[in-house]
Formats: C-alpha cells, sequence, structure tokens
C-alpha cells in the first residue's frame, strides 16, 4: 500500500496589513485588549481583486515548485474554505482552470476551520487507496468579505490567506501517519453565516438582519476549543503509536493564543513545542495551519523525518488531528516550471471558453 508522503508547500497572504490599531479606528477596542485576549497584533486583508482561488493559485505554485511537479501531472484539487467563491462552482475548480491541472478531479471541502485536516486526510486515503498518485490540497480564505467590521467580537479575530500542500505517493513509509476527523452539529448554532444558503436566501431581510456576517458565541467556542485541542492530539499520536515526546512540534488552528496555550497545560508540554504565529496573520480559518506549517519549514524548524502534528477546531462544530512524518521533494533528475504553464492555462482556458461558444452557436442553428 503506497504511502501518502507531504513532498510540497507554499502559502500566499495579500499584502495589506490591518493592525489592531486600524481597527480601534473602526470599533470600540483597543490593542492591549485584542493582544491581551487573542494574541492577535496584525491580520492581512485581501484587496478587491483578490479572491480564495487567486491567493489559493499564488500558494499553488509554490508548493508544486517545492515538491517539482507539473500541475498537469495532479490527480485530485481538494480546496478546503470557510469562505469559497461562489455555493458553486467549487473553488477547487477556478484553481484548476488557473493553474492548468488539466488531468486533476476538483472538489470543495467544507468543514470550516477544521477543512485543511479534513482535506489532507481525504488525499491521503485516496493516495493510500491506489487510486490517485499527486494531489494538492489547499485552504484558503477572504473571511474579511464576510466579518462584520461593526461588530468587535468578531471583526478582530479573522485574516484572508492560502496556504497549499503537496501530496504524493511512494512506497517509502511515512508521509500522513494516522488522523481523527471529529463532529458535533449540536453546536452547529454556536458559529455561523447563515445567508445565502437555501434555508436563508439572500433577500433584503437577510441583508437587514446581518445574516450575511460571522456570527459567533466566543465563550462557547473558546470553551469547545480547549476541550477538544489535546484530545484530539492525543487520540491522532495514540493511532499512530506514539506519545508527545516523539514529537517535533505541534501546529495548531491558529485561532486564539489562549486556546492554544490552554492546550499546552492540557499536554503538559512547553511553548516551545508549538508552532504559533497568530500574531502576524490573526484566524485565517483553513489557512491558518499550512501557512504556520510553511513559515516552520522555512525556518528550518520543520525537517524532513520529523514527526509532526496538525490540529484544528472550527464551526460545524468540527474537530481533527494528524500525525505526519514530514519528507519534502521526491528526488528526481527532471526540473519543473509550474509557473509557466499559467500562462498556458489562460490561453487554454480562453481556446475552451471559445470552443463552447462556438459549439453552441452551431448547435442553436441546427435546432
Ligand atoms: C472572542 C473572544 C476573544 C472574546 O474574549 P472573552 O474573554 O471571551 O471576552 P467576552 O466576550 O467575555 O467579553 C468581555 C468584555 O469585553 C468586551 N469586548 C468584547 N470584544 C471586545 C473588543 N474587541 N474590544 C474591547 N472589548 C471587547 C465585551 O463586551 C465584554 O464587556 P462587558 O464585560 O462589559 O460585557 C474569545 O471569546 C475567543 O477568542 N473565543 C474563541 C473565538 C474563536 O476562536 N473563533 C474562531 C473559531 S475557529
Amino acid at each position: 500500500m503506497p504511502f501518502a508522503h507531504i513532498t510540497g508547500w507554499g502559502m500566499y497572504v495579500p499584502e495589506p496589513v490591518l493592525t489592531n490599531d486600524d481597527i480601534a479606528k473602526l470599533v470600540d477596542t483597543n490593542d492591549e485588549w485584542i493582544r491581551d485576549r487573542t494574541g492577535i497584533r496584525e491580520r492581512h486583508i485581501a484587496r478587491e481583486h483578490e479572491f480564495p482561488s487567486t491567493l489559493a493559485v499564488e500558494a499553488s505554485i509554490k508548493a508544486l515548485r517545492v515538491a517539482n511537479l507539473a500541475p498537469t501531472e495532479l490527480d485530485l484539487i481538494i480546496c478546503a474554505s470557510s469562505s469559497p467563491e461562489y455555493i458553486f462552482p467549487a473553488t477547487a475548480c477556478l484553481i484548476q482552470d488557473q493553474i492548468g491541472a488539466t488531468k486533476a478531479g476538483a472538489f470543495d471541502l467544507s468543514a470550516a476551520c477544521t477543512g485543511f485536516v479534513y482535506a489532507i486526510n481525504m488525499a491521503a486515503q485516496a493516495i493510500r487507496s491506489g487510486s490517485i498518485k499527486n494531489a494538492l490540497v489547499i485552504g484558503t480564505e477572504t473571511l474579511s468579505r464576510f466579518v462584520d467590521w461593526k461588530d468587535r467580537n468578531t471583526c478582530i479575530l479573522f485574516g484572508d490567506g492560502a496556504g497549499a500542500f503537496v501530496l504524493q505517493a511512494s512506497e517509502k513509509p511515512g508521509g500522513v501517519l494516522s488522523a481523527v476527523m471529529r463532529s458535533d452539529g449540536s453546536g452547529a448554532d454556536s458559529l455561523t453565516l447563515l445567508g445565502g444558503g437555501s434555508r436563508h436566501p439572500a433577500s433584503e431581510a437577510t441583508i437587514h438582519e446581518g445574516k450575511h456576517f460571522v456570527q459567533m458565541d466566543g465563550k462557547e467556542v473558546f470553551r469547545f476549543a480547549t476541550r477538544v485541542m489535546g484530545r484530539a492530539t492525543l487520540e491522532a499520536l495514540e493511532l499512530a503509536g506514539m506519545t508527545t515526546d516523539d514529537v517535533k512540534c505541534i501546529v495548531p488552528h491558529q485561532a486564539n493564543y489562549r486556546i492554544i496555550e490552554t492546550a499546552a497545560k492540557y499536554l503538559k508540554l512547553s511553548m516551545d513545542k508549538f508552532v504559533v504565529n497568530v500574531d502576524r496573520y490573526g484566524n485565517t480559518s483553513t489557512a491558518s495551519i499550512p501557512i504556520a506549517t510553511v513559515e516552520a519549514a522555512q525556518d528550518g524548524r520543520v525537517m524532513p523525518g520529523d514527526k509532526v502534528v496538525f490540529v484544528a477546531f472550527g464551526a460545524g462544530l468540527t474537530w481533527g488531528a494528524m500525525v505526519v512524518e514530514w519528507t519534502g521533494p521526491i528526488p528526481t533528475k527532471k526540473h519543473v516550471h509550474p509557473e509557466q504553464y499559467r500562462i498556458i492555462a489562460r490561453l487554454r482556458s480562453f481556446v475552451r471558453r471559445a470552443i463552447r461558444f462556438i459549439e453552441g452557436f452551431l448547435s442553436r442553428k441546427e435546432l
């Protein structure tokens, strides 16, 4: 049975930075309060022309470059997002078209901030089953578009960005070693974005009632997160036959410094064992784990052979954890430039649209 290795990684955040002082100009809050309660100092906010797919494409090209893999070799793209571009088509398909992944299946996965852990596990299982060889898994968000900038309970928390991993099959043991995925829909109402779905289609009333914004019971989510983070970590470690002593570091979902601190206390670990960058990005939902991991890999904090835990929680309620052995690119003589496929992809997309238009025109004439 092949193993599913993480062979490439990339991240991208939009340039504009919104500091706590900037937010204090919008709502009644201040830098000290936000830092004390959340650990967040600043977050990146997407510009008008940036969307989950465009952020994801930047992160994906970087991940493919690290893996030295052409987009045309991808079999599957899974995009986890809490702020997808549309209800449909899937953001994953927009990414597939823009990077030129000509033979990949593509779909979105909705498990809120736990989405990236779920998606890595789904891609790994597809590789382990032998049905695919190469997968691209993305977490991408422009949650700033769904935040009520008049609500100080939520607008301080979220940021935009994207992260991507390439997963590849190899007979060599390693890669994704274990995973747990959990949910509890009885807590569905503690973190919601209700408007725009089929229960509350967009209308004047839904806009008036603020249903198109993130709504959250902060205390309830805080309690839930601190309950599940440590437990899920231990469950994933047990499945892999390991303890926290075997692990180089833990990359938790970056929602709140205090939540991570509580998990560290529960696990009787020092905070040094946790990768934390919530101070610079805020909560980027599905993108937070890959962004933190990419930074850790770039800093040399995560090296090939290291065992790493990813642990996340989010709306749903959902939570999950996994243990991976970090790999890095599979050695090969070929040298691939994934960014060059973007130009061809744009041309290909244009030609396919033109063909569809002509076909449509001709078939209308025939009818
Ligand atoms: C949102 C969160 C930071 C609030 O912190 P808290 O310690 O629970 O704060 P509370 O909601 O109890 O509010 C305490 C006081 O601060 C006020 N307050 C709330 N937000 C504030 C802000 N941004 N600035 C200043 N004061 C604020 C409240 O109105 C309240 O005032 P009161 O005591 O006069 O009523 C915290 O609950 C949290 O991080 N929860 C988890 C959220 C999360 O991670 N969501 C994403 C999950 S994927």
